[in-house]
């Protein structure tokens, strides 16, 4: 998988005195059916997290609150993004290798996507990576 097929997918914003409403839908906003949710929080400073690819998994990745940094790598290029909007999230696709750091502190990071956990779908050796990507 190609760094450029990675982008910042600017959510709907409903702006009011009272609050903004965000919201996505799965195949509306996000390139995917939406089968699984989570959140990383109470990351300490310093911290890193990702350090893997996933073999068929999409995601998008969205800095609730704080910010942190997404460094994307497709074993030729690497990009980093700065994520500090909950309007904005980052599209993931499969094969591509992500780490995450730089986590302010209060940071929640939530991840929309495509399927549920399943350990085998991970690529958690760089090496493992550029092999399977290759042979693809
Ligand atoms: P991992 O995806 O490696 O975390 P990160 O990429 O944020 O550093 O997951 C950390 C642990 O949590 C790992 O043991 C698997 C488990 N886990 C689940 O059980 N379900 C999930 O949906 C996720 C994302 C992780």
């Amino acid at each position: 998988m190609n760094i450029h097929k990675c982008r910042i997918i600017q959510l709907p914003k409903i702006q009011n005195p009272k609050g903004n409403l965000t919201f996505v839908e799965g195949r509306n906003q996000v390139p995917f059916e939406i089968q699984r949710v989570y959140y990383l929080y109470d990351v300490p400073g310093g911290a890193e997290r990702g350090g893997h690819a996933h073999k068929e998994l999409h995601q998008l990745i969205v800095a609730m609150s704080g910010s942190f940094d997404v460094t994307l790598d497709d074993g030729f290029q690497k990009r980093k993004h700065h994520l500090n909007r909950s309007y904005f999230g980052l599209y993931v696709p499969p094969m591509i290798w992500r780490q995450l750091d730089n986590f302010s502190s209060g940071a929640v990071c939530l991840v929309l996507a495509s399927l549920p956990y399943d350990e085998e779908d991970y690529l958690r050796s760089y090496t493992d990576y550029l092999t399977v990507k290759d042979g693809k």
